[in-house]
């Protein structure tokens, strides 16, 4: 029976397994890297709430969707489909989903390089008595050679594929459970510095209050596109994590402490930022190098800022770690699952074909950044046909798959565990499934064509 869990299956395994393991897939660059940035990019306090909304009445509710799918079918992202709907196309949505995950790796992998070469300048004290402007020009020297960010992109792809060849349970589960907690009092320490600078009100003010003059249709795009890309929607990550949640695991509870965890790592990211963003008189929408020009800054002038500095990207880089891993899980458990491949051999072909793409990437910031067909870099169109078109894409076609297709029997059945936990909710949900999280994706999608032409 399908309910049932293979024995011989890797699985987590109990709840703090899965709580840590989906946390440490939600929480990672996207969070601390990404949304600061795209903030700042699309003008602040509106975009912040546009995306809060989002993940709210969408995000959310799309996850559990995608855990109930790989639950009930106990397969990879693209098997799930071909189990539960054979014969049917439904099984494109995996599809998507695995190109997703090349692209996103692609581009991720290049930013996870950059917090291994800031690990190390930390570690090498190379922040202390800087001014702003020296710090930019180090980071610009940096990123836009070619190197020493190629190969920090590298070895970023090798302890990826190192842990993921070890297998789920043990690779990804022991590292998160301790590591995400010190993250999160590490985020908070930091911020408590950043808001207190002088001048950090003007960042604050930035963040929390909203003008909504300054957002258009692309901002709401950006802004839903960040919500799936935070919490790992849209492309078979939870998909593939569900598939190794136990029955006895309540979904709609853990679908619901993910989506807290990570938006509240996020709103202490934009906390930690926005206030030095100000005081140290940054341009908000720098765009993808803003937190490495802003977190130096801070460090530099906070008392114990080295040890600081140091286990802070000691824990980014882990963050965006147990990202990758879950990434390339998608892929590996695809590989292995439906073409048979062992897994070790699944690792290595995936991370190797990522690790090639990655390399357009990491140096669209340097040798290839004046190779910009249709107006973008390589980085900038792997990220923008992953999160912006493809994330949010295929969440429209998972809710649609659970509202229709799957239906409001087996979905509840599923996120009830078969009648174990009582779910009062399951007719609101699906009402988000079947209705407003397709039609709202679709409507932002065509103004946002509108809007653009
Ligand atoms: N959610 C991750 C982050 O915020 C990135 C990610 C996207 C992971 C999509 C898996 C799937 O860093």
């Amino acid at each position: 029976m399908a309910k049932m869990n293979n024995p011989v299956r890797d699985s987590f395994s109990g709840r703090l397994g899965i709580i840590a393991a989906a946390v440490g897939s939600a929480v990672g660059l996207g969070n601390i890297w990404r949304f600061p940035y795209v903030t700042g990019e699309n003008g602040g306090g509106a975009f912040l709430l546009m995306y809060l909304l989002f993940v709210i009445a969408i995000g959310m509710p799309v996850m559990l969707a995608e855990f109930s799918v790989g639950r009930r079918a106990q397969r990879n992202a693209l098997g799930s489909f071909k189990k539960l709907a054979p014969g049917k196309p439904w099984y494109l949505i995996g599809v998507m989903g695995i190109v997703a995950s090349f692209l996103i790796l692609a581009f991720y992998s290049t930013i996870a390089g950059w917090t291994l070469e800031y690990l190390f300048q930390a570690a090498g004290n190379s922040f202390a008595g800087k001014s702003s402007a020296e710090l930019s020009a180090s980071f610009d020297q940096f990123h836009t050679g070619t190197f020493r960010p190629l190969i920090w992109q590298i070895a970023f792809m090798v302890l990826t594929a190192l842990i993921i060849s070890s297998g789920v349970k043990r690779g990804i589960e022991k590292y998160t459970k301790i590591l995400m907690p010190v993250l999160l009092l590490l985020i908070l320490i930091v911020s408590i510095r950043s808001v207190t600078l002088p001048g950090a009100g003007e960042g604050l003010r930035f963040l929390f209050r909203p003008d909504f003059s300054a957002v258009g249709w692309n901002s709401v795009l950006v802004a839903l596109g960040q919500a799936a890309f935070s919490l790992s929607i849209g492309m078979g990550t939870m998909i593939t994590y569900g598939s190794y949640i136990r029955k006895e695991t309540n979904l709609p509870v853990t679908a619901f402490q993910v989506s807290v965890a990570d938006t509240i790592i996020a709103m202490l990211s934009g906390l930690m930022i926005f206030p030095a963003v100000f005081a140290y008189s940054i341009d908000p929408a720098a765009g993808p190098g803003l937190v490495f020009v802003v977190l130096p800054n801070i460090f530099s002038m906070m008392p114990g800022g080295y040890i600081f500095s140091v286990i802070f990207f000691m824990l980014l880089s882990i963050a965006a770690l147990t990202s990758t891993v879950s990434i390339l899980e998608v892929v590996v458990a695809y590989l292995s699952e439906e073409l048979n491949m062992a897994r070790r051999t699944a690792t290595i072909l995936g991370a190797a074909s990522i690790g090639v793409l990655g390399i357009f990437a990491t140096l669209s910031f340097g040798m290839l950044d004046d190779v910009t067909p249709f107006g973008r870099t390589f980085f900038e169109w792997f990220d923008y046909i992953s999160a912006n078109l493809l994330l949010p894409l295929g969440a429209i076609l998972i809710a649609l798959f659970v509202g229709w297709f799957m239906g409001r029997k087996v979905f509840n059945d599923e996120i009830s565990s078969g009648g174990m936990f009582r779910v009062r909710v399951t007719g609101l949900f699906m009402f988000v499934l079947k209705f407003l999280a397709p039609l709202a994706i679709a409507i932002v999608f065509i103004y946002q064509l509108i809007g653009s032409s």
